[in-house]
């Protein structure tokens, strides 16, 4: 480890003046930081495990960087940015994507107006630079090279190496760093040697009755409670029947509801029409009868461990002929 810092002892970093900062004679362009506020409702002790990652127990201590998990809308990036606020560091969040380039993540060369070169820093070195934090938004949307240029980075090493810029940038002490990760088909592994890096795991869940209602009235002060309620339940019913329905779904439907509601005050749309209308067109179909979704989810994934019988094999799980149909409880309302 030593003679690795030896390596980034040298490197001259000048003061940050107009938004610039010099590293080794190159001048770089800092990022702007993030600076919407970022309540985190609930849920308290995951917020505590991730600004645990932070802390450093003696100056020979290193922070750690965790990885976010949890199901689209939970709340992953909301935590991310709400941990940096209540560090009262500067935040700097990277959207990753499938085409993000290792020099996308480090420093870009602009051609500027006069013709010369100027570089800019990405959000991940200017937090670096600053002694921010650097939430690496869906990670694993990006792939193994671009992990790469980041390795040493996320170790005792804890700089990076620009090629386009020709310097080595060392972390500040006080820089941190966190990465959420998505769920779904579009990602890529991410190769295990950056995944042992990225510790520990915080997995997001989904909020509790009282919490998930407490996080729509704050999105939404100004929806009805009636209308509150009713998507309260819908989101608690689903998540009883590991349905990935979000806290995101629940705002993305009241906001369409309440806006139908007020469109035509001569024919005001009542809020139950309102509601069912917003599920149907932002949840889709599906989502209007939970419990027939909940058992074809179940049946594409395989069951909840649920074995195999030699019937499954001649009946489907809902047919009325299964000779184990019975015994499913989701099934006796038939
Ligand atoms: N505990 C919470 N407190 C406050 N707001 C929350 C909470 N959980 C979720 N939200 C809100 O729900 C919405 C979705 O959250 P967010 O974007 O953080 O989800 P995500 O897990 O990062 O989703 P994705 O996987 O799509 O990136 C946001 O509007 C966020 O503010
Ligand atoms: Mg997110």
């Amino acid at each position: 480890m030593n003679r690795h810092k030896k390596k980034t002892d040298s490197v001259r970093i000048g003061e940050i003046s107009d938004g610039h900062v010099e590293v080794d004679g190159v001048r770089l362009k800092l990022s702007h930081p993030y600076e919407a506020p970022g309540q985190w409702i609930g849920q308290q002790e995951i917020l505590m495990q991730l600004l645990a990652c932070w802390i450093t127990v003696d100056e020979s201590d290193l922070p750690l960087t965790p990885r976010l998990t949890g199901p689209p809308g939970v709340g992953k990036t909301q935590l991310a940015i709400a941990a940096a606020q209540a560090q009262q560091r500067p935040l700097f969040i990277y959207q990753c994507t499938a085409d993000t380039r290792p020099e996308d993540l480090l420093i870009t060369p602009v051609l500027s107006q006069g013709g010369s070169i100027s570089y800019h820093a990405s959000p991940l070195v200017t937090a670096m630079l600053v002694g921010g934090v650097c939430v690496l938004d869906e990670g694993n949307r990006m792939n193994e090279k671009s992990w790469a240029s980041l390795a040493p980075l996320l170790d005792g090493r804890r700089y990076v190496e620009s090629i386009v810029a020709g310097i080595t940038i060392p972390a500040a002490p006080d820089f941190r760093s966190a990465v959420t990760m998505n769920q779904d088909e579009s990602t890529f592994e991410i190769p295990d040697y950056i995944m042992s890096r990225l510790q520990p795991t915080l997995a997001v869940g989904f909020p509790t009755k009282q919490d998930e209602m407490a996080i729509l009235q704050y999105h939404l002060p100004f929806a009805k409670a009636e209308m509150l309620a009713m998507t309260v339940e819908f989101l608690q019913h689903s998540h009883e029947l590991k349905l990935d329905f979000s806290p995101r779904d629940g705002i993305n439907l009241l906001r369409f509801a309440l806006k139908r509601m007020m469109q035509d005050p001569t024919h005001p749309v009542s809020a139950d029409e309102a509601w069912q209308e917003a599920l149907e067109k932002c949840l889709g179909e599906d989502a209007v009868d939970l419990e027939s979704l909940a058992q074809r989810r179940r049946r594409t994934l395989g069951g909840d461990a649920v074995p195999l019988g030699l019937a499954d094999l001649f009946f489907d799980v809902d047919d009325p002929m299964h000779p184990d149909r019975e015994d499913d409880e989701e099934d006796e309302e038939f």
